[in-house]
Parts: C-alpha cells; structure tokens; sequence
C-alpha cells in the first residue's frame, strides 16, 4: 500500500469533502481492508465495492444490525439494549415481523396517493421565496418538505414541527460543534421527541380515529400476536422521523448544490423537466446522505478475499460503492443522463433497504419540478457549509440568490 489508511472514522477526514481519490485507491489496490481505530480501540473492516456490500448486507444472518446496532459508533450495553428496539437496528425474524407494520404505509399505491398534496406542499415552499430572489436554501427549502410530510404522517402538530427540526439536528450533529457539544445533548434531544411520541400515543388512545394511518398502523400493529409496547412505539416514532427528515434534505440541499454547479445540466432540465427523474437518481448516486452504516460478523466468513472474522466490526461506505468503476462508468463525472443512475446503493440493499424511498423519491422529484423552472439562474452567495460528520454528508447552510419572480 502506498497511501497510509485515513481514518474514516474521523469527522476531520471529511473535511475536505468525502475523499473520493483514497477511495477509488483502495478499490484498486485493497478493496475490503482492516482499520485500526486508536480513539476507540475497535478495529473496522473497510468495504468499498458494490459487490461486497450487496453480499453484506443480503446476509444478516452472517452480518448483523442487532450485535452492535447498524451505527458506527461505540456504545455501552444498555444503549444497544434500547437502540435494538428500533427496526434498522434489528436482525431476522424480528426484524420483518415488525417492517410489516408499517410497511403498507410507504409502499409504492399509498406514497403516489399522496402525490397532489405533496405538490401543493413543495409549491407553497417555493412561494414563500420566489418573489425575494434569495434564501438560505438549506433551512427555506430543502429542510421544509420532507419535514412537513413526515410530521404528517406521524400526526405531529405544523407549530411543534421547528421542535422536531432542531432536535433531529441536535442528535445528527453530536460530531458538529455548532450543533451539540455534548454526547447527552443528543441523548436528551432524542429523549424529547421519545415523549412527544408517548404524547401522541396518548392523545391517540383518549381520541382514537381512522385518519392518523401511520399512528394507526403502529397502535394496531402485532408482533407475534402482542401489541408494540410504548417505548416500542416511541422507538418508531423516532426513528421514522429521523430517517425521514434529515436524509431528504440533505440530497435536496446537495442536488441543488450540484446544478449550481453544472448551469448546462439545469439548463437541460429547464427545457425537459422529463428528465427530472433521473437527475434526482444521480444526486443521489453522487452524494449519498448517509456515507456508511455498520454490520457485525456473527461467525468467520470469506468476502472480497479476506477472511472476516466472528464479532469483527464492518463499515459499509455507500460513498465508495456508488463510485465503484465496475458499476459506473466515468463514476466522478456527474451525468444526470447517466443510464444506470438508479442503481446506486444510497437506499442500502436486501433486509434494512430503505423502507422511506418510494417516498423520498417522490418528494425529491416534486420539490425540484417545483424549484427548477421557478428559482431561475440561482448562484452561490458563499460556499455551503457542511455539517462535521463521519457519517452524514449533510449541509448546513447554503444562502442562494436567483431571479425573482414576477407574476
Ligand atoms: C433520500 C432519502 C433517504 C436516504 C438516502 C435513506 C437511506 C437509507 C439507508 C441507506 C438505509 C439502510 C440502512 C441499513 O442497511 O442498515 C435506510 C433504512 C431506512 N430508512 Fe431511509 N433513507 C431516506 C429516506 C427515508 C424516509 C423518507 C424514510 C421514512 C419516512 C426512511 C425510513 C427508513 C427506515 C425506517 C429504515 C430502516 C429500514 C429497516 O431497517 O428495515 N428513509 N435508509
């Protein structure tokens, strides 16, 4: 090896933007590798390329989410006890026996059932800034869409919903200076939406109804015959809106960032908004949310040539396998033509796939339908501002200036 291995468990790593030439080195030369982590003292196996981290995460019974939670980080035995009450940190057979409950909610018919709605949403976004010509884009527009239909389904309140955004921001950003200081910020920020969650259970129980689905589904839901528990359900309630808010507008905020970037693309989207579509799968291609999720070995096995062994921890960079060459051709050009866009692994893949795409999907699309041919020749006021992360490819802020409109 010629180049010494960077940390990626490190915030400062990412400084620079996600490092995509460390990255396309060791797919060449050493493509799953062992990483000392000397913060913490748990070495992690380094997966880049697509084919490894599809036989991954299509195994969990080989490579679990339940061992040590699908998160990176380290945590004691009793964080684990209740991180395993939510589905993305749960392994087969519980893990579809609770999907189940909620899955009708975001299956492709009920999603696209909600397709007028969520354009009347994405178009009042736009008109609270079209006429000024400028916005902070991350907070005015990225952030409100995904917010505000997430807050929906899960029968939040429109006033309570700032609540939501600052603590969702609170609990991403533990790495970030501007956002938490402290790890028990974030255990406190997750510890209010945890009771908002009992709040909503609670008012649900004194007023049952039919409307609230999502709500509905959860309450009425059964594992093994049993009804969620209420921190079963807080655990659900939290995590949805976690998963929900922060990641879709992270690639709305990114994707945007992209087309300032690149005027001839947006130019063809204005004059074929058809192709909105696919620009949306190579934003996602391009600048994944969420950079890495983490498995544990549950018994020695061979992938990508290396022998992996029981209790081995291993990260999972969708940064890197969305860039793998054998996959994309040309994979650092950003190509909203690109034919195979839609095979990026941003979504993850096999048992945890991401249960909210249909929906991101959906949201994504709309809202750039709505802010492509309306937000004209927008340019960067300063550069965005990127949240510190190991693990999110979030922004912060990114102020925009663009023709206002007239009519
Ligand atoms: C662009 C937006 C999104 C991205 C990039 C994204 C990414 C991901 C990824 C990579 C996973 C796989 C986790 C793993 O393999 O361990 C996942 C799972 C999940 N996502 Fe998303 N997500 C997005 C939007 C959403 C939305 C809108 C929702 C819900 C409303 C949602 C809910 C979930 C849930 C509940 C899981 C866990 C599924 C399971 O464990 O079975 N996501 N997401």
């Amino acid at each position: 090896m010629s180049c010494p291995h960077l940390n990626l468990l490190d915030p400062d790593s990412y400084a620079n933007g996600i490092p995509h030439d460390f990255f396309e080195q060791q797919r060449r030369e050493q493509p799953l590798y062992w990483q000392e982590e000397p913060n913490t003292g748990v070495g992690f196996w380094v997966v880049t390329k697509y084919d490894d981290l599809q036989y991954i995460s299509k195994h969990p019974e080989q490579f679990s989410s339940a061992a040590r939670t699908a998160l990176s980080r380290e945590m004691s035995e009793e964080d684990i006890m209740l991180q395993r009450m939510m589905l993305i940190n749960m392994d087969p057979p519980d893990h579809l026996k609770f999907r189940r409950i909620v899955n009708k909610a975001f299956v492709p018919k009920i999603v696209e059932s909600k397709l007028a709605h969520i354009r009347d949403m994405a178009k009042d976004i736009i008109d609270k800034v079209a006429r000024r010509g400028e916005c902070e884009f991350v907070s005015e527009v990225a952030a409100e869409l995904p917010l505000q239909v997430i807050c929906e389904l899960m029968g939040v309140a429109r006033e309570d919903r700032h609540m939501i955004f600052h603590n969702t921001n609170i609990m991403i950003g533990a790495d970030d200076p501007d956002l938490s200081t402290t790890e028990d910020e974030g255990k406190m920020a997750a510890a209010e939406i945890f009771a908002y969650g009992y709040k909503i259970l609670e008012n649900y129980r004194n007023n049952p109804n039919d409307n609230d689905n999502l709500i509905n589904m959860l309450v009425s839901g059964t594992v093994d015959g049993e009804q969620l528990t209420d921190d079963e359900f807080s655990q659900f309630f939290l995590i949805l809106l976690v998963a929900g808010n922060e990641t879709t507008r992270t690639v709305t905020a990114n994707g945007m960032k992209l087309l300032i970037e690149n005027p001839d693309q947006l130019q063809q989207l204005v004059d074929d908004p058809s192709l909105i579509a696919n620009a949306v799968e190579e934003f996602l291609r391009y600048e994944p949310a969420v950079m890495q999720f983490r498995r544990t070995a549950t018994e020695d096995v061979e992938v990508g040539g290396q022998l992996i062994k029981s209790g081995d921890k291993v990260l999972m960079f969708y940064t890197s396998v969305n860039r793998d060459e054998d996959y994309f051709d040309a994979p650092h050009q950003f190509d909203i033509h690109r034919s195979n866009a839609k095979d990026h692994r941003s979504f993850g893949i096999g048992e945890h796939f991401c249960l909210g795409s249909h929906l991101a999907r959906l949201e994504l699309r709309v809202m750039f339908e709505e802010i492509i041919p309306r937000l004209r020749n927008p340019k960067f006021v300063e550069k965005p501002n990127f949240m510190r992360s190991d693990f999110l490819n979030s922004m912060k802020t990114m102020p925009i200036t663009f023709d206002p409109e007239t009519a």
